[in-house]
């Protein structure tokens, strides 16, 4: 599969011009939030967690010197907590663009947790797979902090991403041991 995604998500779904959508958001999606929404409500969709298997060759690394960020793997049983956003569909030009790096949306089912009506939704998340070109896969928590604590790109430092994530998963009241841990293991090369 070719790094960039964009044409590859607009052809195997494409989205009705006046449909809204809503989009799940897990990663960098829940605190930079670049993109009109109609309504915003925190959810978590279910037999998936975030790992930091995903390579990034155009946010937060170069192609030289991939960062690492989130995707998500089948973990069945697991509910990973995030934000949920009913977008307009053009909004998708932009969202495809911002994730095109590997990232294909798949359709899934949004559980909100704010108390209100409807309580479910089916949605859209970005998921990089493992077979993208710019998959990095598993590696050690220490390995993973070590790359990002020195990976930088136009998006901005690789740490700011995972202290920023972390902060607004604080604020989701949702527990993370993987970014948590990642989290505490990361220190800046002198
Ligand atoms: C997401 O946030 O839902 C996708 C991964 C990312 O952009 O960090």
């Amino acid at each position: 599969m070719a790094h960039d995604t964009q044409t590859l998500n607009k052809n195997r779904m494409p989205l009705h011009p006046e449909h809204p959508v809503w989009v799940f958001g897990y990663g960098s999606l829940i605190h930079k939030v670049d993109f009109p929404y109609l309504q915003r409500r925190p959810a978590y969709i279910e037999d998936w967690q975030r790992r930091f298997w995903q390579g990034s060759h155009d946010h937060r690394g170069t192609p030289e010197a991939p960062g690492r960020v989130l995707t998500l793997i089948p973990a069945q049983g697991q509910q990973c907590v995030g934000m949920a956003y009913q977008v307009k569909p053009e909004v998708f030009e932009h969202l495809d663009h911002r994730e095109k790096n590997g990232y294909l949306r798949i359709e899934t089912a949004l559980h909100f947790v704010d108390g209100n009506q409807p309580e479910s939704e089916r949605g859209l998340v970005y998921i990089a797979g493992p077979d993208n070109a710019a998959y990095l896969g598993p590696a050690s928590d220490l390995e993973i902090a070590q790359q990002i604590a020195c990976s930088e790109g136009p998006s901005g430092p690789n740490d700011e991403y995972v202290l920023k994530l972390a902060e607004a998963l604080r604020q989701l009241d949702t527990e993370d041991d993987h970014v948590f841990s990642i989290e505490s293991l990361l220190v800046k090369p002198k």
